[in-house]
């Protein structure tokens, strides 16, 4: 019998969820995921917030009275979420946004986001090259390789001192064509886990400007850092300078919706009339021609926690709780990697939910097979996925894969 399929090519599996399956089925009882970058409590559990429960509850409660259209979301996703994506990324003072110069369309999450920024960017505006930082998030490559951009990198993680490369970083923007997209990780940079200062900050985007680069910010991590301010420092100097730029922002980590697939992306243009014309071209060439319209439930939840001072306020309260708990562990993890002589004040300065040990492959995959100690084979590890009863354990391993 003939196989059309059988002309596939076989492509390369997704590197953090098959290392999630490798945990899952791996029987050994002492195990550690430090792998995909999921929070999880002390206890190793994800649940949703209170917060969002507590608007489950109410969502029930209007849909049992009759209260709820149940029919589809407009394509461009719901309003009033809409509404208060810029409020939280850009704030209420935004130039840009007092300017009538934002435009937001709900998304599948900060991929999804990542996405149609990609697509409209490459496919509807013609540019043909991204820089990412050199690492990056390795699912960067695949979205801006299938939209169509040719991708280059920028020197980021110094490896001999584990810091920012800033020098040779600001030399290659120099060397970066005008109209390049170049793409940042506004804070809590996946994986490094290294940011720059604010001053640092204020110098890049000086040269962006100056080069006639395209900023794309990658917002995953809100409020995992420092805070929900602190942690959106470039895009709001990017606001202030009057520039042009897309953010791809996520709920996914912030607000615990890693499974209801809720994001945006945010236009900010300087021209309303273009600016329009990108959002409908997204509209009718990207999004209804693949999933049509966004999904409700997550969306009608951070609406009203962000829309309502006092549920917003809880919100930031819990969040702010995962956030001290990232703070804390890395505290811990520094503390039992220096007392057994190992060098860990990288550590103790980087960001947000991830550690760059500085592990080189072999060592990762002597920790997974001696071990069963989980981390992507760069040497990045989730700190969420430590807690007190193993971080002894993980701290003993690592010593003995040093070795
Ligand atoms: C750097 C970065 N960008 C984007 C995302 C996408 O998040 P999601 O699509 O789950 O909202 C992630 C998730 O891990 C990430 O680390």
């Amino acid at each position: 019998m003939v196989s059309f399929l059988s002309t596939l090519q076989e492509a390369t599996p997704d590197p953090f969820f098959v290392l999630n399956d490798l945990y899952s089925k791996d029987p050994k009882k002492e195990k550690v995921n430090l792998g995909i970058g999921i929070y999880r409590t002390e206890e190793g559990k994800t649940p949703l917030m209170s917060v969002f429960l507590d608007e489950l509850v109410a969502f029930i409660e209007r849909a049992r009275a009759g209260e709820i259209n149940a029919g589809y979301l407009g394509i461009e996703g719901l309003a009033s979420f809409r509404a208060e994506v810029p409020r939280l990324v850009l704030s209420d003072e935004s130039r840009a946004l007092k300017e009538g110069r934002v435009q937001v369309i709900q998304s599948l999450g900060g991929t999804g986001g990542m996405f149609l920024g990609a697509k409209l960017l490459a496919q509807e505006l013609s540019f043909k090259q991204v820089f990412v930082s050199d690492p990056t998030w390795s699912n960067h490559m695949n979205i801006f390789d299938r939209a169509g951009f040719q991708i280059s990198t920028y020197p980021y993680r110094d490896i001999e001192t584990n810091e920012l490369a800033f020098d040779r970083m600001l030399s290659a923007i120099k060397e970066m064509p005008r109209g390049s997209v170049i793409l940042f990780h506004p804070s809590c940079h996946n994986p490094t886990g290294i940011d720059p200062t604010e001053a640092q900050w204020a110098e890049i985007l000086d040269l962006v400007h100056k080069q006639e680069l395209f900023p794309f910010f990658d917002c995953a991590y809100q409020g995992l850092g420092e805070g929900v301010e602190e942690d959106v420092f470039p895009i709001r100097a990017a606001d202030s300078m009057g520039l042009e730029f897309l953010v791809a922002v996520s709920f996914s980590k912030n607000l615990s919706l890693y499974q209801q697939r809720l994001g945006a992306l945010m236009v900010v243009g300087n021209e309303k009339d273009a600016l329009h014309n990108g959002v409908e071209v997204v509209k009718a060439r990207v999004i209804r021609a693949s999933y049509s319209n966004p999904p409700a439930l997550g969306a009608t939840g951070a609406a009203a926690i962000m829309s309502d001072e006092k549920k917003k306020q809880a919100w930031l309260l819990e969040l702010k709780e995962i956030r001290d708990r990232l703070k804390e562990v890395r505290g811990k993890f520094v503390g039992a990697l220096s007392k057994r002589g190992l060098a860990s004040e990288h550590i103790a300065k980087q960001k947000g939910m991830f550690s760059y040990t500085g592990l080189s492959k072999t060592q990762v995959l002597e920790l997974r097979d001696k071990y069963s100690i989980y981390m992507t084979t760069d040497g990045r590890a989730n700190l969420a996925g430590l807690n007190n009863s193993n971080i002894d354990y993980v701290a003993d391993a690592i010593f003995d894969c040093s070795k």
